[in-house]
């Protein structure tokens, strides 16, 4: 039986429905990773960051290029600043000496970008952060900041748009004459989506807000059709028309708007036809489909997307195999593709991907679940935020949210600035550790990893239960919709850096099944086994890679059960190009030490926006000791602790490590500033190795500079 949320008027249902904003909590060290962002970058682009504090979007000059950063910004802030609320979480006011941005900041230097807003969204702020002149020169400042308020900054921005809707129903800086703009204004439109379900009160006026604009968008379309990246992303403009029918809110333009999404499917790229060639060339393909790496993680959903509208079943077939021949092409271990800026036909652990590539590649991923409910992308999903993600974040401190690059690699032996660079197409600063290295773009695009990743822990299944889909801590309350009443589900564990997750649920009114996603890893016997209280032990390692029903909750009581996972080291190959180390979700590595330079300063005390240059500052030639059909002959992993309120991925104290026995291998050069490829294994071969020695290899995510794909000795 589909509950009401089911019930979709002329789009074919979701396989799963993902639970509207507000509904979940984050809890454990999900929160404390969610706190750290918003009192970091998050928190903060709003008061010193033109392209936000001064953008396009509240009648300023800040973006005036693609009018992309406030919007992608909004993206990440808005599931951010709801999901802290529901956690009743009060961010540190930072107090202390705020410093001038130095001379070699661009934020300070930047006078194109930093007209006046018309209105200030940063009323809440100190006027003295607005004026970075005065700030240079005065010197530093001793100026209490108030209170880093989300949701005040949340109900600024939003507010400001759609106070400024146009007649037409335009929303943002008009672009009547550019056909490539729309697809900034995509980013608004999820925003304003979350923001309705997060708001039901404020639901009615931003669904018609949303309905007028997609009308607006439709009459361009006819007379203007799709160029460029507009074209690249017509899925991503697709998403709030699905998400208008899917609420019934299209009202008697029902119609009008299944033509819009298939107008912008005949005019956008075919990412279907590009997806299947599998070669991701640099030409162009069908309807300027290209290899450029934000947008393939983008469009990874486009099957998923088409399939809402058009049923057409083979679209879920397409929608796995291009995950098949990406990885293929170009995968890496943590779940990523090679892209350092377009696609190339290689695993080299050296080259990169890009921040905007993770949070994109995230977020397709969950909505690839969604439609057609295949359980591999949920794993993906999680491989890319537990390993990926924050591997893009270092400073000095560490654990905090304050620097990231705009690529990211694998084997990183340093993070600076590199003229030659062994990356395709991208500055020589894009793998320093700061606010904006190479672009802007990913400093307002990284907001939404973390939020959406939280927001899509939960799933109504269509048999009226409820799946935990993604394994972290959190908790949610039904809303009515999904019929089942306040039923409340909470999830507790250190996952993953712990293995038992365990579950509790309360049925309001009727009992329901509650699923959990048991990962295609967890097999072999025992690997995966639900226990509950009073009964024997179930073991499901056998259901690995599916969603696995732990119990049905009860009504009225609260039931639990725990999901207790025993993952075994294992050791996989890539191609030529090394080997790397896995246990669970996480990825490990071994950490080169780094000497961090800081080469800008552009807001907040000594330890908060900086840029930094960073060395190794420890011996990173390596070979791993180590069979990959029998990892754990030489490899074994052990449990720490996780601290409570400590930084999840810092790099030091870490909670989980794996003991392994490396091999130095002076051999392994550097090319164009970069590790070698690894050498061919088995690398001591020919005896030009040092003495076996033990190390630590720990979580990826953790390492500011690391090995994590090596040659075998
Ligand atoms: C947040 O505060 C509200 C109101 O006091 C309370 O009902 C709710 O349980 C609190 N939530 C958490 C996660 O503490
Ligand atoms: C200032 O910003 C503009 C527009 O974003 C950009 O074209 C220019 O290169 C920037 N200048 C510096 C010194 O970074
Ligand atoms: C279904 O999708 C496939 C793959 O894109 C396409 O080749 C086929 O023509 C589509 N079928 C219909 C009826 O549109
Ligand atoms: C990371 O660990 C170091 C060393 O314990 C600590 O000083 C630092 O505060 C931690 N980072 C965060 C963000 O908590
Ligand atoms: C379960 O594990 C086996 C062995 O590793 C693997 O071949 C299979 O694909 C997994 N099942 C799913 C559905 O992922
Ligand atoms: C760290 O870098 C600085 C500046 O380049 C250099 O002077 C210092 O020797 C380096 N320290 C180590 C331990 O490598």
């Amino acid at each position: 039986m589909f509950p009401a949320i089911f019930l979709i008027s002329g789009l074919a249902p979701n396989k799963y429905v993902p639970l509207p904003l507000g509904t979940v909590t984050p809890k454990g060290w999900l929160l404390d990773q969610l706190i750290l962002q918003a009192e970091g970058l998050s928190g903060h682009l709003a008061q010193f960051w033109p392209d936000v504090q001064k953008s396009v979007w509240i009648g300023g000059g800040g973006d005036g290029g693609l009018h992309e950063r406030t919007p992608y910004w909004l993206n990440g802030i808005v599931p951010l600043a709801f999901l802290l609320s529901n956690a009743n979480v009060t961010l540190n006011p930072v107090v202390g000496v705020y410093k001038a941005a130095s001379p070699n900041s661009r934020v300070a230097l930047n006078a194109s970008r930093t007209a006046n807003a018309k209105v200030d969204c940063g009323h809440m702020f100190p006027s003295i952060h607005d004026d970075h002149k005065a700030w240079a020169q005065h010197g530093d400042h001793k100026h209490p900041l108030l209170d880093v308020d989300l949701l005040a900054q949340v109900e600024c921005y939003i507010g400001y748009i759609l106070d400024h809707q146009s007649p037409e129903g335009w929303l943002g800086p008009d672009d009547a004459t550019d056909a490539g703009a729309p697809w900034g204004r995509a980013y608004v439109l999820l925003s304003l989506a979350m923001y309705a379900e997060a708001k039901p009160e404020a639901a009615a006026r931003v669904q018609a807000a949303m309905l007028q604009y997609n009308l607006c968008l439709y009459e361009r379309l006819q007379k203007m059709p799709l160029v460029s990246w507009a074209q690249q992303r017509w899925q991503e403009m697709a998403l709030s028309v699905v998400w208008l029918l899917d609420r019934g809110a299209a009202g008697e333009h029902e119609e009008t708007m299944l033509t819009l999404l298939r107008l912008l499917h005949t005019q956008g790229s075919d990412w279907e036809a590009w997806f299947e060639m599998g070669t991701f060339p640099s030409q162009a393909g069908v309807r300027g489909a290209n290899n450029h790496n934000v947008n393939n993680a983008q469009a990874l959903k486009s099957a998923a997307v088409l399939y809402r509208f058009t049923t057409n079943a083979s679209l879920a077939t397409l929608s796995r195999t291009r995950v098949e021949k990406l990885d293929a092409h170009c995968g890496l271990p943590t779940g990523m593709f090679v892209g350092d800026e377009l696609i190339d036909a290689t695993h080299s652990p050296s080259r990169g991907i890009e921040l905007c590539g993770v949070v994109e590649a995230m977020y397709s991923y969950t909505v690839m679940f969604g439609t057609f409910g295949e359980v591999s992308t949920l794993d993906r999903a999680e491989r890319i935020a537990y390993n990926a993600l924050p591997a893009t974040w270092a400073s000095p401190k560490g654990g905090d949210m304050w620097a990231h690059q705009y690529l990211q690699a694998v084997n990183q032996i340093e993070a600076k600035y590199n003229d030659p660079h062994v990356w395709t197409h991208d500055g020589p600063d894009a793998e320093r550790y700061g606010l904006e290295p190479n672009y802007g773009c990913c400093t307002a695009n990284f907001n939404q990893g973390w939020p959406k990743f939280a927001q899509n822990i939960f799933w109504l299944t269509p048999d009226g239960g409820v799946a935990v889909g993604l394994l972290a801590p959190a908790a949610v309350t039904l809303p009515p919709s999904a019929g089942l009443g306040h039923s409340e589900i909470s999830v507790d564990t250190e996952y993953p850096f712990g293995d038992d997750v365990t579950i509790s649920a309360k049925a309001d009114t009727a009992p329901f099944p509650v699923y959990v996603r048991v990962p295609a890893w967890a097999s072999g016997q025992g690997a995966a086994a639900i226990l509950i209280e009073g009964q024997p032990s179930r073991d499901v390692s056998a259901l690995n890679g599916t969603l696995v029903v732990a119990f049905v909750a009860p009504v009225g009581k609260t039931l639990v059960a725990t999901l207790r996972l025993k993952p075994a080291l294992r050791i996989e190959e890539w191609a030529k190009s090394g080997y790397s180390v896995h246990r669970g979700p996480l990825m490990y590595s071994l950490q080169i030490a780094a000497n961090f330079t800081a080469i800008a300063h552009h807001y907040g005390d000594d330890d908060m926006s900086n840029d930094y240059d960073t060395d190794a500052a420890s011996p990173w030639r390596f070979a791993l000791v180590a069979n990959s059909d029998d990892p754990s002959a030489t490899l074994s992993f052990e449990q720490r602790t996780l601290t409570k309120g400590a930084a999840p991925f810092n790099h030091s104290g870490f909670p989980v490590v794996v003991h392994a026995t490396v091999r130095s291998l002076p051999s392994w050069g550097i090319v164009t500033n970069a590790a070698a490829e690894p050498p061919a294994s088995p690398a001591c071969a020919s005896g030009s190795c040092g003495a076996p020695q033990s190390v630590e290899l720990v979580p990826f995510g953790s390492t500011d500079l690391r090995i994590g794909q090596f040659p075998l000795a």
